[in-house]
């Protein structure tokens, strides 16, 4: 059975695909590599020793989208093709409703043209705004403090009103947390085309001495030891909740929204001394500032998924930042 991988070249689509093809589906991956590269391809065979087919197209072209799900017999597809840097999207918010929102809409009429009613859509914790209590379970009010937010939100109630339009399709939202970490073999990982902005890969940049110091925004908040605490998902982990939740699709149809964390979080001084205990490295770093936009905590409650997907992250910090640690050191990374 083969699944489509809009933004399948991308650091979670990447993974996405291993884990697929160890379920026996064949990944077929769609990118415009706006912030991927094709090489992605023969690091995912290489782990997979399966051969696998990347179309380079925008996901708004219609006519290619179509033309993909046709030659390649596509039974469902798994979107992540996206802008998902926040202070971009308030500096350009067109660019990102252009992508993220027309993008969504031009690959639904693709669908709907070739009767390809199965979607799995790269959702984020965003979309609960200001934590109103913790964890976050799916149904905490959603809200949005940033256009990257309101797209993903936006696509949320375009995809629930297609659903109410026609009971055939079978759509779910996957609200990610914060996804890290590389696959095991440390072929295939993050490494950001321009400037990083989330914590691990600034760390990451910082121990191979790209950056000289983390910043660490705000260390005067009500948590553990004053710092940011977000739930760390390891990408690995992150991908197998894509295969659980595709088999929960074949027996499900409708709407469906599941949480992908591991409803622990830690805080950044957690995630620096666990860095540095893994790699040996001391990472200078210089408290500032806390960012605009950001809270004190924020994780999930992911009961849902492991009730209804039977899908749970096993996955420690270790392993996070270690495997990001190996990626970061190998060859993949130039
Ligand atoms: P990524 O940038 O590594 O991957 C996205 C891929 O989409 C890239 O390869 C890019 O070239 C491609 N792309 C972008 N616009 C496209 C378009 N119009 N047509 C075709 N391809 C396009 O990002 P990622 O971290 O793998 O994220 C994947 C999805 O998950 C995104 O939708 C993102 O918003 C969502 N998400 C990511 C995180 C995170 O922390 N990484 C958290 C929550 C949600
Ligand atoms: C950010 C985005 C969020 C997005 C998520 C995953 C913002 C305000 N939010 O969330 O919308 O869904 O990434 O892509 O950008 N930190 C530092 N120094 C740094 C970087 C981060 O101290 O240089 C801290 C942050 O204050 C936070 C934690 O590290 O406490 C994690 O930050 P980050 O990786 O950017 O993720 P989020 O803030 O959760």
């Amino acid at each position: 059975m083969n699944i489509l991988l809009t933004g399948g070249s991308g650091y979670i689509g990447s993974h996405v695909a291993v884990s697929l093809a160890e379920k026996g589906y064949g990944a077929v991956l769609l990118d415009n590599l706006t912030n991927s590269t094709a090489d992605v391809v023969s690091k995912i065979e290489e782990i997979t020793k399966q051969r696998l087919a990347l179309v380079v197209a925008d996901v708004r072209d219609t006519a290619t989208v179509r033309a993909a799900l046709r030659a390649h017999d596509v039974s469902a597809v798994i979107h992540l093709a996206g802008l998902k840097a926040v202070g971009d999207s308030i500096e350009k918010p067109i660019e990102y409703y252009a992508n993220n929102v027309q993008g969504t809409i031009s690959l639904l009429q693709a669908m709907q043209a070739e009767s390809v009613k199965m979607l799995i859509f790269s959702g984020s914790a965003t979309v609960y705004g200001l934590p109103q209590y913790l964890p976050l379970d799916e149904h905490h009010p959603t809200g949005a403090t940033n256009p990257y937010g309101r797209s993903k939100l936006q696509v949320e109630e375009i995809l629930r009103d297609l659903v109410r339009s026609d009971s055939n399709w079978r759509v779910a939202s996957l609200r990610y947390f914060n996804p890290v970490g590389a696959h095991e073999s440390m072929r295939i990982g993050e490494w950001p085309r321009s400037s990083p902005t989330n914590l691990l890969p600034i760390i990451m940049q910082v121990a191979t001495g790209r950056l000289s110091e983390l910043q660490v925004f705000g260390n005067d908040y009500e948590t553990i030891d004053g710092t940011g605490v977000r739930d760390y998902i390891h990408v690995s982990d992150l991908a197998e909740g894509h295969v659980a939740t595709l088999d929960y699709l074949h027996q499900n149809s409708g709407w469906h929204t599941f949480n992908l964390g591991t409803g622990k979080g830690y805080s950044v001084f957690e995630v620096l001394g666990a860095f540095e205990r893994v790699s040996g490295r001391k990472i200078p770093y210089k408290v500032s500032q806390r960012r605009p936009g950001d809270v004190a905590a924020c994780y999930a409650n992911p009961a849902q998924a492991l009730a209804k997907l039977n899908w749970q992250a096993q996955r420690d910090l270790v392993e996070m930042c270690s495997s990001a640690w190996g990626f970061a050191q190998s060859d993949c990374v130039k």
